[in-house]
């Protein structure tokens, strides 16, 4: 596995390899990788010849307050990892690669990057489709692969994507979780062992809902109830949203109908934020 530190080596790279035809796949990541970056890695490895994992703590996708200094690092630990799942080239710029003294240009997408996540970290789509775009510029994919866990994400860069044409293919990987449930997050180890037992209660409203709208139940407001109750049991947390969705347009629903239905929330425990989210099919 190839390190490569600097924009313009990476672009180099990439070109060669276009001009030589091979398939270019892309993992942006932050790092701190878990088992599901790595279904990920996994995934492009499947559908490229070369496969690219970027890792990069983007600070412009953080906001004042939030944890970017704390945000857990290891670059050793994740060399080893990366490499393991089938990565050919690990991108690691720095800040000031990315961001050199006098950058000044953000990529918005509007609407749907006020709502949920967007609602209570004002700018961070901001960041997340600056820094996005930026990597399909200095990495050249023929395909990038995301994860479902950032379901609002993910909705925002196919976006991007279409909005700007480019000429990018999105592929989506389902969530990875734990044994228990909790979704795998490098924001889990956050968590106290009390806190990381009560966080189970996220995936359980989860399952609770999917299997309600299973047995034929559609009323919003019925399913939502249970879904706090389940949520309020794992006390004290605060619930940032729990929202249902539209998942082709983001929009919040009134009523459980055809063909889907996307359940989206975040919750805070102690001094942690996680968020998860379930694509229910809709009979
Ligand atoms: P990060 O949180 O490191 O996540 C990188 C990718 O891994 C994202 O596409 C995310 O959805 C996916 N992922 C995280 N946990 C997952 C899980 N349990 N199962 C499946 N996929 C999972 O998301 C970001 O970084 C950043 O915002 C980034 C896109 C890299 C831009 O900075």
């Amino acid at each position: 596995m190839q390190i490569v530190r600097s924009v313009q080596e990476m672009q180099g790279i990439a070109e060669r390899l276009r001009s030589e035809g091979k398939r270019i796949g892309v993992i942006p990541t932050m790092g701190s990788l878990h088992q599901g970056h790595l279904s990920l890695i996994e995934l492009a490895h499947r559908e490229s010849d070369v496969v690219v994992t970027t890792l990069f703590v983007n600070p412009t996708q953080f906001g004042e307050g939030e944890d970017f200094e704390r945000y857990p690092r290891d670059l050793d630990r994740d060399k080893v990892l990366a490499q393991g799942a089938g990565t050919d080239i690990l991108f690691v710029p720095d800040a000031n690669e990315m961001y050199p003294e006098g950058y000044g240009t953000f990529v918005s997408v509007e609407g749907v990057t006020e709502i949920l996540e967007g609602a209570f970290r004002p700018g961070h789509f901001r960041g997340v489709a600056t820094i996005v775009l930026k990597l399909f510029n200095i990495t050249k994919p023929h395909v990038a692969v995301f994860g479902q866990k950032d379901a609002q994400q993910l909705f925002i860069i196919q976006k991007l994507v279409g909005d700007l044409n480019l000429d990018v293919q999105i592929r989506v990987a389902p969530i990875l979780r734990d044994v228990d449930g909790l979704a795998l997050s490098s924001r889990n180890v956050y968590l106290k062992s009390d806190e990381r037992l009560r966080a189970t209660a996220l995936s359980r409203s989860l399952k609770h809902a999917e299997a309600r709208v299973r047995a034929g139940e559609r009323s919003v407001v019925r399913v939502k109830g249970e879904m706090q109750e389940i949520l309020r049991q794992a006390d004290p947390m605060k619930i940032d949203y729990l929202t249902f969705v539209d998942p082709s347009s983001f929009r919040e629903v009134a009523a459980i109908e055809p063909p889907s239905l996307l359940i989206a929330l975040a919750v805070r425990l102690g001094a942690t934020r996680l968020i998860d989210n379930i694509l229910i099919p809709v009979p």
